[in-house]
């Protein structure tokens, strides 16, 4: 493995991808620190497999600069691709071959010999639970095993920075979490990890930061944390027993909670007002309050819940400039 200089693994300036009239890319600056799941979280076409593509030196920027550990993308593409390993969003296996000939053939072609190969791949099958499906085609797999052999493809010689575009998109929860663990793996071994991800929870429990984007740029940057700052104290969700009081309790609501915005969930029964300030504990104080306004009102709650704000959520306020986008973007990414 390289030695890891001082840069930072990725640093991009103004980066951008047309495609045509379209920027797919949308000038894009990013500081992405060594060591770390960063998560790239947006909806469906918002230019992540294309920012990633560019970082992987496997296609060209048309404007601003990119570079990882400090080389030039284009300039010191070989140096780069030297130290870098994608999995894309569609898998580059040979269907035809077992999950064991695949791995050997590419422990081959990345310079192990016969025996280091057979060795390495069995390892690999071993830790990604695929021995016993070792000697069957890639053909005859499922969408989880095949998703986590690609991953094994990835690492067979450990990257300084692997770009995991959307690993568990259409896999089942146990699968999800069985990538999760092993991208925590990954990372524990030093090696950078970015992943792109349509869920917001997966970001939340992978990404020690994350950056939003949306229509090729950068919406929100920052950890966890501060992106949850943003935008408030929390969120008052609430199941009301009858659909006709709805109204009501939204009125009710927004001026108990001194104009938070309350949001009509899909749930006719269901309604959702985010907290502004910062100031937790009266988040508490403020929502019980209100809860006495609905009950003094006749308004028979059925559920109740104060969460700390979600991932969704933050995705919602940020998108939420346009009426309704922030709905349409929530079932886009649901
Ligand atoms: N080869 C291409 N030719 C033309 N347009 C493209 C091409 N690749 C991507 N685009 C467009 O660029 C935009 C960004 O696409 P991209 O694949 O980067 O999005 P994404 O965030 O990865 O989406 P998804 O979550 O669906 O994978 C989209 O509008 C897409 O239609
Ligand atoms: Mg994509």
């Amino acid at each position: 493995m390289t030695a890891h200089s001082s840069a930072p693994a990725i640093e991009t300036e103004g980066l951008v991808k047309t495609y045509g009239d379209k920027r797919a890319v949308d000038g894009i600056d990013l500081v992405i620190p060594q060591g770390m799941v960063y998560g790239v979280l947006g909806p469906n076409g918002a230019g992540k497999t294309t920012f990633v593509k560019m970082l992987a030196t496997l296609l060209r920027p048309d404007g601003g600069r990119a570079r990882v550990f400090g080389r030039d993308v284009v300039r010191d593409a070989d140096e780069v691709r030297s130290r870098v390993s994608l999995t894309g969003q569609y898998a580059s296996l040979d269907e035809d071959l077992t999950g064991a000939e695949n791995l050997i053939l590419l422990g081959r072609l990345l310079g192990h010999g016969r025996s280091g190969a057979r060795v390495r791949a069995a390892q690999m099958l071993e830790a990604f639970v695929l021995t016993e499906a070792a000697d069957r085609q890639v053909k005859t797999y499922s969408g989880g095993m095949r998703r986590r052999l690609d991953i094994a493809a990835s690492i067979l010689n450990t990257p300084d920075l692997l770009f995991l575009d959307e690993p568990t998109t259409g896999l089942d929860p146990r699968s999800r979490n069985h990538v999760w663990e092993i991208v925590r793996a990954i990372v524990a071994q030093g090696t950078t990890v970015l992943l792109t991800t349509q869920y917001l929870d997966e970001a939340d429990q992978l990404a020690g930061r994350i950056a939003v984007i949306d229509s090729g740029r950068v919406i929100a940057e920052g950890t966890k944390g501060e992106l949850k700052a943003s935008v408030g104290a929390g969120s008052v969700h609430l199941r009301l027993r009858d659909a006709a009081q709805r109204p009501e309790a939204e009125k009710l609501l927004r001026l108990a909670l001194d104009d938070a915005p309350v949001t009509l969930e899909p749930d006719p029964v269901a309604l959702t007002a985010r907290l502004t300030g910062t100031d937790g504990s009266g988040a508490a104080e403020r929502a019980s309050r209100a809860l006495a306004e609905l009950a003094r009102a006749g308004i028979s709650v059925d559920t109740f819940s104060l969460g700390q704000p979600s991932l969704d959520e933050v995705f919602l306020a940020l998108t939420d400039d346009a009426p309704g986008s922030g709905r349409t973007v929530q079932e886009a990414i649901a």
